[in-house]
């Protein structure tokens, strides 16, 4: 065991604070990692301030962060994928049983035993498993990815989170050219959709709450931008979309999303707003519409999405921060004003 520089929050309404936790010592099969840089997932938000509750209560103190980027710097006398001084990655899984139908389909991340990157039962040091936020970190290394090397490394981070769980429902429900694709919410989530509907070639519309953000989507990526306060725009698209991805964090109004959706058009949840949202039973029968959700994806898909990311040149546009803007960094994440990912630079811990 040995003890690793981290940030955590002692409650629901505390500010995050320097803190030190134990790691254990890599195992046959671990690997060590220096983390370089994390991205700030709202997931991470949700889970500080418990917004969760009745679905993953939090456990105190929390250390959250699941878009890990670093350098191995100690691997086990088992592991043969990864050396020292290899980059590698972390997302939102550490562990799985292995040996359940889903981990046997390569979907770790419906498996009934799978552990979290954090807030999740550590079987190797007693309580719970605390993230990125943090100089290092020890997984086992079915559960750790290679980064591509011509990634931008604070870009590529928040692929781990954001990117996987975006791609991994459009290539579900064959997001291709041809297709009219929705991403709705234009967050960390919603940007990393954009930039993948439109590398998979579909027609990309971005449904946003917040107009000053029309230019960006375009930037991103978005052959249209709608309003979705606007109920004239919403209804020009009317029965028009294949696919919409809601990545919305809040409540919503979901039957206004449904109604545009075409005969067999399907919409994705990927956003996780812990009230219920009602759906209107009759947008879906008329045009045998399906309602769905998604998480993240399996360990084989988040490698083949990063290295999708590489040949395209894909990495999520980040404002780097030092850990110690993190306060501020969720003040803005709760207003939905992040362009459009805070990755948190490691190095600035150094100095703690
Ligand atoms: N399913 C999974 O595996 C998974 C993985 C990661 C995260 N998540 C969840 O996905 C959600 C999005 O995460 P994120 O990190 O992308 O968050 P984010 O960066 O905060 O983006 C969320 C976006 O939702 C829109 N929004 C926020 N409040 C709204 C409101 N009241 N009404 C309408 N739109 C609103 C905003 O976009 P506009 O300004 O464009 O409207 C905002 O930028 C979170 O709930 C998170 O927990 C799920
Ligand atoms: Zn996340
Ligand atoms: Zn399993």
């Amino acid at each position: 065991m040995y003890k690793a520089k981290a940030y955590s929050v002692s409650s629901a309404t505390s500010p995050f604070a320097s803190t030190t936790i134990a790691r254990r010592d890599p195992n046959p099969h671990d690997v060590e990692i220096e983390i370089l840089f994390c991205g700030i997932c709202h997931s991470d938000l949700h889970q500080a301030r418990n917004e969760w509750s009745g679905v993953m209560p939090t456990v105190y103190p929390c250390v959250p962060g699941h878009e890990i980027v670093g350098r191995v710097t100690k691997v086990g006398s088992a592991v043969t994928e990864f050396k020292p001084g290899n980059l590698a990655g972390v997302g939102c899984l550490v562990d799985s049983d292995g040996t359940c139908p889903e981990c046997k389909a390569g979907l770790e991340q419906f498996c009934p035993n799978f552990v979290l990157t954090y807030n999740m039962p550590d079987k190797h040091l007693g309580g719970v498993t605390y993230g990125g936020y943090s100089d290092s970190i020890v997984v086992t290394e079915r559960f750790v990815l290679r980064v591509p090397p011509n990634l931008n490394l604070a870009g590529a981070a928040p692929l781990l989170c954001a990117g996987i769980t975006t791609y991994s429902p459009m290539r579900h429900w064959g997001v291709t050219k041809g297709k009219k694709v929705g991403v709705a919410g234009l967050g960390g989530l919603g940007h990393m959709g954009v930039k993948f509907a439109h590398a998979l070639g579909a027609h990309t519309v971005v449904f946003t709450s917040s107009p000053g953000k029309k230019d960006d989507a375009v930037r991103l990526g978005a052959d249209e931008v709608v309003i979705s306060r606007n109920a004239d725009e919403m209804a020009k698209h009317a029965g028009s979309f294949d696919f919409i991805l809601d990545a919305v964090a809040a409540p919503h109004d979901i039957n206004a999303y449904i109604n545009l959706l075409r005969r067999d058009g399907n919409i994705t949840m990927v956003g996780a707003p812990e009230q219920p949202l009602p759906v209107s039973v009759f947008g879906l029968i008329f045009r045998r519409r399906s309602f769905s959700g998604s998480i993240i994806g399996g360990i084989a898909e988040t490698q083949e999405m990063l290295d999708f990311c590489s040949q395209h040149n894909i990495t999520s546009d980040v404002e780097v921060i030092p850990i110690q803007k993190i306060n501020e960094a969720y003040e803005r994440l709760a207003k939905s004003d992040v362009k459009y990912r805070f990755s948190i630079d490691m190095a600035s811990l150094k100095s703690e």
